[in-house]
């Protein structure tokens, strides 16, 4: 029996292609199937050791059907199996690309000196060497034809048109998504619809302390001039993100409000500014100015 290739190239490639038709028709996001679904691992371990169980067994039955064979019917078995082993194709290839003359044939290219004994072959460039040459002679005539000639973009011109892109991108990134502001980013919000939304959450959260109109009871006034924790949307995010001072009441808001929220209702805050509360606390803290 001839066989036409090794075990240790069958098994890898049949492994591979069926691991390739799972990757292929079971849809696992993002990540590899086999990385998502337990089970692929455990199929694909499972094709593994069948496919060695099956080498093991082909073997067995010709180590068995060798032993009924006659002796020398057994001499031409070994002697194709050991023609078998042999890659022609890649022999013979490796053969061009090195262009090394057998050990018979140098006496062809040997050349007539000899220095006591030591004697030198005239043998060509390898072959491999050469095209490799040859491959850079063409890739410089491109280059210099794309980059000198029809002025191809250089490096540092490709670095800014990827970074403008990038640019725009970040651009287009963030009017999605907001919630990425936080205290040093954030702007006063005028929107009449932020600042109905702020005022749904202030609504709901902040009264018990501060009161509906923002004139304080737990919580300092907020309308007034006078701020504890500093005025100004910037101050006031982080106040209500971070929370106030220590023991005082006011929590950080960052737990249960998202950042776009907080824009909202600090923004709401700061819009009630110069209203007159219907119990308006005392000031407290510093005068605040832009
Ligand atoms: C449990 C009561 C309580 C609640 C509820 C509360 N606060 Fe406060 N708030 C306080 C207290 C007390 C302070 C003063 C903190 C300090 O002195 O450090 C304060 C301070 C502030 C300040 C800073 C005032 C300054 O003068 O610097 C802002 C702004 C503020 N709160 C907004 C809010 C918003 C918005 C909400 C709702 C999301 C809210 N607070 C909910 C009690 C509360």
């Amino acid at each position: 029996m001839k066989k036409s290739s090794a075990w240790w190239i069958r098994i890898p490639v049949i492994f591979f292609i069926v691991l390739g038709l799972t990757e292929y028709f079971i849809d696992s996001g993002p990540l590899p199937a086999i990385m998502t679904y337990l089970e692929v691992g455990y199929f694909m371990l499972f094709i593994l050791l069948l496919l060695i169980g099956i080498e093991l067994i082909i073997n067995s039955i010709e180590n068995v059907m060798f032993h009924t064979l006659s002796e020398e019917a057994q001499e031409r078995y070994l002697l194709a199996q050991k023609k078998a082993w042999e890659w022609p194709w890649a022999k013979d290839m490796m053969r061009k690309l090195w262009g090394t003359k057998p050990m018979a044939e140098e006496g062809e290219i040997i050349l007539d000196h000899n220095y006591d004994g030591i004697q030198e072959l005239d043998n060509k460039l390898p072959p491999w060497w050469t095209y490799l040459f040859y491959a850079t002679i063409i890739f410089a005539v491109v280059y210099l034809a794309r980059y000198h000639i029809f002025n191809g973009e250089n490096q540092i011109e490709e670095y800014e048109q990827e970074v403008a892109e990038a640019q725009i991108a970040i651009e287009a990134y963030k009017k999605t998504a907001k919630d990425l502001v936080d205290a040093n980013t954030v702007e006063l919000l005028t929107d009449a619809a932020d600042i109905k939304a702020g005022e749904a959450i202030f609504q709901a959260n902040c009264v018990a302390c501060h009161m509906s109109d923002g004139g304080g009871g737990i919580g300092p006034n907020l309308t007034d001039d006078y701020w504890i924790l500093g005025g100004g949307i910037k101050n006031v995010f982080h106040t209500v993100s971070e929370g106030g001072r220590a023991g005082k009441g006011m929590i950080a808001w960052k737990q249960s409000l998202k950042p776009q929220e907080i824009a909202q209702v600090s923004s709401y805050v700061l819009s009630l500014h110069g209203i007159t509360p219907a119990n308006p606390k005392a000031p407290e803290g510093d005068l605040w100015k832009e």
